[in-house]
């Protein structure tokens, strides 16, 4: 049944998850929507490796025509009661779906799931664990989804027991963290390779380095914070990801007095402190402006800065490429940075 996989995404990043797909060799990328990439999967391939992704789904059906009326509950509940589930071996304890959709419809997102759920529990012989009331479905089972954008449904199976978003190597979190496929595609723009030092000058808990080590193995990755419990955090997820921590280096430190070398650092990976949800404090309590002449002394020459960015670009950088992301309901920019030649005023 599974001709295609949809790597659901972040909005704004479907670009550089169709790349991954296609360096990584996962598969041939088919399409690229709203929020998804469509791909043949390459056979054998390891789709739980894809990082920018939030989450991986082998699609089972596509149905359109679904209105805002109740008969698309009808539709749906024929579509999943047609579902091939022939090639499903691992069929785990069970089946639970989870609906989601934009706007007003005149159905909930549980109507959904339980039209849906109980033709798919029904083909498979499973128990079907509805998620009404607040219940949680056991944790072994058949993971459906059930997406709906325009008059355009999905029902699908994920691949994995987890969403691809939720990293293993997270243990530890602060509030403002950063969503790890989001610091992966950071990581991606950064065109880290085989660059020596990588820098988050707030780097809360760790998340940006953390995902840039996927793709520069053998890079020195030093985070600081002014915040001694997010570096608690960073160095906890360090230890529990790919070398238990060896290559980084944390340590408290204004980010406007960073303590490295002047233009001793090939990239700057950094989600600067904004907003009330985490206030910028110390020398940047004011403005952000002592950071970004931070950034600026310990850059490299040819180094790169990649900053998800809330308020335009900062002085004294030129822009490279800019990404607009949609996270949680806000619209930040991951902006690719060079430094601009000449004196900038300080
Ligand atoms: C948006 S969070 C970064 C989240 C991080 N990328 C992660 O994934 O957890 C901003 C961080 O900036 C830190 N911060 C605030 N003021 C700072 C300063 N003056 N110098 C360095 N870090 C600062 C906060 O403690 C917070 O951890």
């Amino acid at each position: 049944m599974h001709t295609f996989a949809v790597a659901r995404a972040v909005h704004g990043i479907e670009p550089l998850v169709a790349t991954e797909i296609r360096r990584s060799r996962l598969g041939v990328v088919r399409g690229v929507r709203h929020r998804e990439v469509w791909f043949e999967a390459s056979a054998g391939a390891d789709l739980l490796g894809l990082r920018t992704a939030d989450d991986v789904l082998l699609a089972a059906a596509v149905v359109d025509g679904i209105g805002h009326g109740r008969s698309a509950l009808r539709r749906l509940a024929l579509a999943a009661r047609a579902v091939d589930v022939r090639s499903l071996v691992d069929s785990g304890n069970g089946v639970e779906v989870s609906a989601s959709f934009v706007g007003r419809r005149n159905y909930t997102r549980f109507e959904i799931e339980d039209a849906v759920g109980a033709e798919l529990a029904r083909r498979l012989r499973l128990p079907y664990h509805s998620r009404r009331d607040g219940a949680r479905p056991p944790r072994d089972a058949m993971a459906w989804r059930v997406t709906i954008e325009g008059e355009r449904a999905l029902i699908a199976l994920r691949a994995a027991d987890r969403p691809l978003h939720r990293r293993a190597y997270k243990t530890a979190s602060i509030r403002g963290t950063l969503h790890p496929p989001v610091a992966a595609a950071m990581a991606a723009l950064a065109r880290l390779g085989s660059v020596g030092t990588v820098l988050d000058p707030c780097c809360g808990a760790g998340t940006t380095l953390i995902e840039a080590q996927a793709s520069a193995p053998g890079a020195r990755l030093l985070g600081f914070d002014h915040d001694p419990a997010a570096l608690r955090a960073a160095s906890a997820n360090a230890r529990a990801g790919a070398d238990g921590g060896a290559a980084f280096r944390w340590g408290v430190a204004d980010g406007g007095r960073i303590p490295v070398a002047g233009g001793s650092v090939d990239r700057v990976l950094v989600n600067p402190p904004w907003g009330r949800q985490v206030p910028p404090r110390g020398l940047l309590a004011r403005d952000l402006g002592p950071l970004w002449r931070e950034v600026r002394r310990v850059l490299a020459g040819d180094g790169l800065v990649v900053a998800l960015v809330h308020d335009g670009i900062p002085h004294g950088f030129a822009l490279e490429e800019a990404v607009r992301v949609s996270l949680s309901g806000r619209h930040p920019v991951i902006a690719v940075l060079r430094k601009e030649a000449g004196r900038v005023r300080r």
